[in-house]
């Protein structure tokens, strides 16, 4: 369709920006790259688990390892420097980019789970014990599902979930239950992953720091596609993934106040986050660099920032509102058929994605259909073992959008649907 002006961004000159989306697919996948085989465009609505990478991302990864190579914090001469200048900028630029008061509440970690490990053992592991409780949401991935579970069974507090109802929702009446004065932390996702539910984080905090607890925001699926700030939530901690926002895997952010990332021992130990060494004892380094142990994540760090301009340069309203068009098609088009059931929200309420199953057609067989289309998509539980048990169902195909995508992929996709349906029907 010829719906590129309804866009609310330039759907044609982003696209231009992104070489992997001319790929063509099909072939043997012993070769990475394009072969001989691959005949089919590719339509990437995959994009929850991973996004692409625009040219500028790719070329500050080129432009880092052409021109300034070099470890950081370590050297006097002039690499080092350079490297060390823009790797401490990138995290002014990400304080500036989520709101958080400078680059000492911005720690570079591999990714979302390693942030949510970073607090529940150098927060949690101290902090926590037999009485306590832990709130989350049924609707938690397992980066802070498992974590959080995990840190209860060896400190002695209890993880408590707040239930979905039917629609998707959090039972708010419930999570007033449950959030008590035994209450130390709450961890709570922004936008489901699944569901595709976008939850009311500041309400939450809010009723976390009432009850004197502190709350931990999973942003990994909301810092790519809508303004995120961190003031405005007051969340005590957030993460999100460097791979899901244009970025290159490797890098995840862990944002805290800077007065309880202070009052945190460090999670990891060794070189760069230590001010003095002796035999006995050791002093740690300033915030940040106190929970970056090790040669950081450089070359990631570097190029998230070129990320976040590009992100910034398109829009986050436009993007968020892009990906609820696409979201929203999608969503009406599939409940169109009849023998689909789709999860979550209703489709003008939802993020950028739609999980769903076919009356008939297992999520992986759909899955694999698709492929055949040449349409990537995700199949499985999505690191919600726990809510699909509650849904009653093993596992559900999703389709997740980007500012890339377009209405005609959606359609492609609806067009594989109909192939699998028909094959399994
Ligand atoms: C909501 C949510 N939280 C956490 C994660 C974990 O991200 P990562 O694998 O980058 O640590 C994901 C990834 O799919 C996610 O969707």
């Amino acid at each position: 369709m010829g719906a590129q002006e309804s866009y609310p961004v330039d759907v044609e000159a982003i696209r231009a920006d992104f070489p992997i989306l001319e790929r063509k697919v099909g072939g043997d996948v012993t070769t990475p790259g394009e072969g001989p085989d691959d005949t089919e465009p590719l339509v990437y609505l995959d994009n929850a688990a991973t996004s692409h990478t625009p040219e500028p991302v790719v070329e500050a990864i080129t432009d880092y390892y052409r021109g300034y190579n070099s470890n950081v914090h370590r050297g006097i001469h002039q690499l080092s420097q350079e490297a060390s200048v823009a790797y401490e900028q990138a995290h002014d630029r990400v304080a500036e980019f989520i709101g958080a008061e400078g680059r000492e509440e911005i720690i570079f970690t591999k990714n979302t789970t390693e942030a949510e490990n970073l607090v529940a053992y150098a927060w949690g592991l101290n902090e926590l014990g037999p009485g306590d409780n832990v709130v989350l949401t049924q609707m938690e991935h397992h980066a802070s599902l498992v974590t959080w579970q995990q840190l209860c069974k060896k400190t002695g507090a209890e993880a408590r979930f707040i239930r979905v109802d039917e629609d998707g929702y959090l039972d708010m009446d419930h999570a007033a239950e449950l959030i008590d004065e035994d209450t130390r932390m709450i961890s709570v996702v922004h936008v489901s992953n699944t569901l595709g539910t976008v939850n009311p984080v500041a309400e939450l905090t809010a009723m976390a720091h009432e009850v004197g607890a502190y709350s931990f925001v999973d942003a990994a699926q909301s810092v790519p596609n809508r303004p995120v700030d961190v003031g405005e939530i007051d969340a005590d901690f957030l993460a999100f993934s460097g791979h899901k926002m244009l970025g290159p895997t490797g890098i995840g952010v862990l944002y805290g106040k800077q007065h309880l990332l202070e009052e945190m021992e460090p999670y990891l130990y060794g070189g760069e986050m230590i001010r003095r060494v002796t035999y006995e004892d050791a002093e740690w380094e300033d915030l940040p660099w106190k929970f970056e142990a090790g040669t950081p994540v450089i070359e990631q760090g570097i190029a998230l920032v070129a990320a976040i301009d590009y992100l910034e340069d398109v829009g986050l309203e436009a993007i968020q509102t892009h990906e609820e068009l696409l979201a929203e098609y999608a969503h009406g088009r599939l409940t169109e058929r009849g023998d689909v059931e789709i999860y979550g929200p209703p489709g003008d309420d939802r993020g950028g994605l739609v999980a769903f199953n076919v009356e008939g057609v297992h999520a992986h067989d759909l899955s694999s259909i698709l492929n055949d289309y040449a349409v990537a998509i995700r199949a499985g539980d999505h690191c919600t073992q726990p809510l699909h048990d509650t849904l009653g169902i093993a596992a559900s195909a999703r389709a997740s959008f980007y500012l890339y995508n377009t209405k005609a992929e959606v359609d492609k996709l609806l067009e594989a649907v109909d192939a699998a349906a028909e094959l399994f029907g």
